[in-house]
């Protein structure tokens, strides 16, 4: 019985560090604009805001989207969690942020605290605080086929579409 209770305990104590942990919450992509949208720092938002992960939400509202929608039997795409899942990921998670698409925050984690600029200028420090960083061209392969394998029945070719949306600092 005491051993039960000892278990208990500690699966709580377990669980309450995990969520507690996790407390990273979404702060949409302005937030990170303010410090990435200089040319000596690369510039990621303004290449963000011109690809089309951008637009992925609103591309749900053309006619093109009415069409796959009603082949789908789904009759509001920009409600529907179907499409929301690859074209709007933060639906769920942080509706205010719906119309953000695949934003930043979608394939770095939720900024909350890794933004601060004391955390960021610190890598190392910056992935404690909630920062997604990939490290190899097969782990981010990985992550995009999440939502590019077979969308729509189209090919993806990876190479070809990561140098449409790298976003790299600069050299030093
Ligand atoms: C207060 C300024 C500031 C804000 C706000 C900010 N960043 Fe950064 N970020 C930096 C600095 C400084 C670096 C370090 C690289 C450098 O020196 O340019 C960096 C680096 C990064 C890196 C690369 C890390 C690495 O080591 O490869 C990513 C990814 C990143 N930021 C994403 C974001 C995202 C996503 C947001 C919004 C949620 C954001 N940042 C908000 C200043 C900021
Ligand atoms: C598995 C992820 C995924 C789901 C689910 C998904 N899409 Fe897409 N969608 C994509 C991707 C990825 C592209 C970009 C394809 C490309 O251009 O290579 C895309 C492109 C589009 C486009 C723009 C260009 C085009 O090819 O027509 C429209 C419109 C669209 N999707 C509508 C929808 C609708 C409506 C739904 C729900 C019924 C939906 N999508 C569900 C991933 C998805
Ligand atoms: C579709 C996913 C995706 C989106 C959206 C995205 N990034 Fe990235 N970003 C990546 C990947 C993947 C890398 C490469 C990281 C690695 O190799 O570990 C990267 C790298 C970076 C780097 C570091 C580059 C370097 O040279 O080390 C910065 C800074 C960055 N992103 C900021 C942003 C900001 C700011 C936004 C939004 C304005 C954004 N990213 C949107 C996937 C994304
Ligand atoms: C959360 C889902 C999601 C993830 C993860 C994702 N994408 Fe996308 N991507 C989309 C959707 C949805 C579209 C279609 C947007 C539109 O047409 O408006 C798209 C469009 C694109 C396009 C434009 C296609 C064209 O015809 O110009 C490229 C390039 C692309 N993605 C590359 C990538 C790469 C590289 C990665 C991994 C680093 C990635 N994506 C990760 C959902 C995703």
């Amino acid at each position: 019985m005491r051993k039960a209770a000892f278990w208990l305990i500690l699966g709580l104590f377990l669980l309450g560090s995990v969520i507690i942990g996790q407390n990273f919450s979404y702060v949409g992509s302005g937030k990170c604009k303010m410090c990435h949208q200089t040319e000596s720092r690369g510039n990621q938002y303004s290449l963000w805001q011109q690809s089309k992960h951008a637009q992925s939400f609103s591309v749900l509202t053309s006619e093109k989207a009415a069409e796959r929608a009603q082949a789908a039997d789904v009759s509001t795409p920009t409600e529907a969690p179907q499409c929301l899942k690859c074209h709007a990921p933060l639906a769920d998670k942080a509706p205010e942020l719906k119309d953000e698409g695949v934003t930043c925050e979608v394939c770095h984690g939720p900024g909350s605290a890794y933004r601060k600029f004391s955390i960021m200028k610190d890598r190392a420090k910056a992935i404690e605080n909630g920062l997604k960083l990939y490290g190899s061209p097969e782990a981010i392969k990985t992550y995009c086929l999440r939502c590019h394998e077979n969308a729509h029945h189209q090919p993806f070719n990876f190479a070809a579409a990561w140098q449409k949306i790298k976003h790299p600092l600069p050299q030093k």
